[in-house]
């Protein structure tokens, strides 16, 4: 019998043109704040997306304090300088407003206000003693499923991210409005698509900690985002696959918030913090040759997937679906697209090698020599 523990995110909600109404849904949550910061950066804000909800706490004579200044994955000193903003204001609560750099900036802003614990101790498994400011959480990407998880991914120093994953990290809200989502340019709603099936592929699949709850929901996440990427790609505007795709992500952050990433992410790494190739991106490219590495190992898995989204049977379903969704919504294949050569490859295998947080968690075994000739097979 499986022994496992599964905790989420205790109140969301899905609603088309919810964030117009936020601060009377966050009402209950916020008690008394007077005071709240939104985190966000200036794409999300300039493209307008934070103001009917900015008007809708005015409205509630509730003083608000917009920090725009994110960027994609998040340095390190500029989330301590968010943070130290947001104290300066004086923020009682706060909002993440954007896609995962906004949310995982405003997780640790929460949690640098909550309490007095130095960010630098914070960093890996179970690592936080502090309670955050309240935190309410509203997605404009359908990829990171961050809004669901206990987990910010940070860049600290020149090049390399680093986790921190605890339970305080959770929100007590999240807010998905798939009107939100609805001017997410093609290729950044095909990159951030493909992240969440890889979250939801890489929870049902990790051998240490996949539960009954982290599979139905992963399986639930990608019959929603398979058959919807296309759509959601193809016409931007379409609000079923805008919502399908919003949902299908938060499903599959909740999946591995509680059965964690691995050989996939731990490949995408290196592309993010060395060449700032985006998250999601960086997971498309090196999905197919992790998922054919892996096929051995976990054969039934990929086939129940395949037979769960009505794909062609066995694994080849799977990774067959996955390769063409990559070409249809085109995204690159190769990391020579990316401006990564042969001679980037051993440092970045090493990184790989390295991390002992996600690679115990993949289907199979991998090593330094599997890793440079899984990055050699997409060069
Ligand atoms: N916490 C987690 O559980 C978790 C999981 C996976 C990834 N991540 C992290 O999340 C980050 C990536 O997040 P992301 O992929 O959502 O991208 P992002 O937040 O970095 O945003 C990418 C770009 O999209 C723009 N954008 C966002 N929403 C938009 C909208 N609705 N319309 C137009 N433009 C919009 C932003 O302005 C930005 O330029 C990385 O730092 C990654 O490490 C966190
Ligand atoms: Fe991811």
């Amino acid at each position: 019998m499986t022994t496992f523990t599964f905790r989420t995110v205790p109140h969301i909600v899905f609603e088309d043109g919810g964030s117009e109404r936020l601060a009377s849904l966050a009402a209950p949550l916020l008690h008394h704040a007077r005071r709240v910061v939104f985190i966000t950066d200036k794409g999300v804000r300039s493209a307008g997306l934070l103001d009917a909800a900015l008007g809708d706490f005015m409205d509630a004579d509730i003083a608000v304090h917009v920090i725009d200044s994110v960027v994609a994955d998040p340095p390190e000193q500029m989330v301590l300088d968010a943070a130290e903003e947001a104290r300066r204001f004086g923020a009682q609560a706060v909002i993440g407003f954007g896609g995962g750099s906004p949310m995982d900036t405003a997780k640790i802003v929460a949690l640098l206000l909550g309490g007095d614990q130095p960010l630098s101790e914070m960093y890996g498994v179970d690592q936080v003693r502090v309670r955050g400011l309240p935190l309410i959480l509203v997605p404009t990407t359908a990829g990171t499923g961050s809004e669901v998880t206990n987990v910010a991914v940070l860049t600290t120093g020149a090049t390399s991210k680093r986790g921190i994953a605890a339970p305080p990290l959770y929100a007590q809200m999240a807010v998905l409005d798939p009107g939100l989502t609805l001017g997410l340019p093609k290729h950044v709603t095909a990159a951030t698509g493909i992240d969440a099936m890889v979250h939801a592929i890489e929870a049902y699949t990790n051998k240490r900690s996949k539960n009954p709850v982290s599979d139905a929901l992963a399986l639930a996440a990608l019959k929603k985002l398979i058959p919807a990427l296309e759509r959601a790609c193809a016409d931007g505007s379409d609000r079923a696959a805008r919502g399908d795709m919003l949902l299908g992500a938060m499903l599959a952050g909740q999946a591995f918030s509680n059965s964690p990433v691995g050989a996939v992410h731990a490949m995408a790494y290196p592309l993010g913090g060395i060449f700032h190739v985006p998250h999601g991106l960086s997971n498309s490219v090196v999905l197919p040759p992790v998922l054919k590495f892996n096929a051995v190992a976990c054969e039934d898995l990929y086939a129940e997937i395949a037979t769960h989204c009505g794909l062609k049977p066995g694994s080849a379903g799977l990774i067959d679906e996955m390769e063409r969704l990559a070409d249809a919504v085109g995204i690159e294949r190769r990391l020579s697209q990316l401006g990564i050569s042969h001679n980037d490859i051993p440092r970045m295998a090493e990184d790989v090698a390295a991390n002992d947080r996600l690679l115990p968690n993949n289907p199979r075994e991998l090593g330094y020599d599997d890793i440079v000739a899984l990055y050699e097979d997409i060069l």
